[in-house]
């Protein structure tokens, strides 16, 4: 079973999308599979171009010359991938979807009816293979209904895609997963992640108990505190740079 993790954070290993995928690979490996993490911020990968002559002249390459092309080729090798994106704008980042737009090549020209779903059309897979895909993803904001959108694409792009669907590792009020001082804080976590890494190897699935776990919060107080706690973050940031400023309607 080979594992390719794709980090779509231009934060690359500073990431917190990073700090998940690490325990995450971990707990794989522990589990017998072999990993790999694809650092999309440290490649050059152009925009797709439109031009469908992956499709028609150059079948299954495209006709940029950048690094995309190794990758698409051990891509399309992978038993399962894991797409770790921070949430930007409600949706995946610009990274992790100009990467998704550049794996075109994958697929034929051809309009077909889904087997899988009688009556709804797609695309066949030029490498066909039983392939399971896995959603990583923190964002800034404490609560998970943030993340509705994301989830839903990654839902409908593995149906359209016929892989199966092995869900979600959400991570709101993700930040602090990247600040150094917190590593300790968080070593509950980051264990739970390593489990849920194990799993998806031996069941192929993340349990009810350690999905539960993994939805903990990883500060106690709730979303009022956690919002006066980055206010106050912000402030205190912005000082840094010589500014003023407090959230509107805040006296004082
Ligand atoms: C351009 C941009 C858009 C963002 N949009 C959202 C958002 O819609 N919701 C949210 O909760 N956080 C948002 N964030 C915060 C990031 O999701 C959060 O900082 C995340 O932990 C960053 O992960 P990383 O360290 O892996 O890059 C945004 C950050 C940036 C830079």
């Amino acid at each position: 079973m080979h594992v390719m993790a794709i980090n779509g954070s231009p934060r690359k290993e500073k990431s917190s999308t990073y700090h998940i995928l690490a325990p995450l690979l971990e707990g794989m490996r522990a589990a017998g599979a072999t990993t790999e993490i694809v650092q999309l911020g440290h490649l050059q990968i152009k925009p797709c171009l439109g031009c469908f002559l992956c499709w028609v002249k150059t079948p299954g390459k495209c006709v940029q010359q950048d690094d995309m092309a190794a990758v698409l080729e051990r891509f399309v090798q992978a038993d399962m991938l894991v797409f770790g994106t921070p949430l930007y704008h409600y949706n995946m980042s610009g990274l992790m979807k100009n990467f998704i737009d550049r794996t075109l090549p994958s697929c034929e020209p051809w309009l077909v009816e889904d087997p899988k779903h009688p009556g709804k059309s797609g695309h066949p897979d030029r490498y066909p293979r039983d392939r399971a895909m896995l959603l990583v993803s923190p964002c800034g904001f404490p609560e998970f209904d943030h993340f509705a959108p994301l989830v839903q694409y990654f839902q409908f792009f593995a149906q359209k895609l016929g892989w199966r669907y092995l869900g979600e590792i959400l991570r709101p009020a993700g930040d602090s997963l990247s600040e150094e001082k917190f590593q300790e804080t968080f070593v509950w976590y980051y264990n739970l992640v390593r489990q849920a890494g194990e799993q998806l190897i031996r069941q192929g699935r993340i349990t009810p108990e350690v999905q539960a776990g993994l939805r903990k919060d990883l500060f106690p107080g709730g979303p009022e505190v956690f919002r006066n706690e980055a206010n106050h973050y912000w402030s205190e940031t912005m000082a840094k740079f010589g500014l003023t400023g407090k959230p509107p309607g805040q006296a004082g």
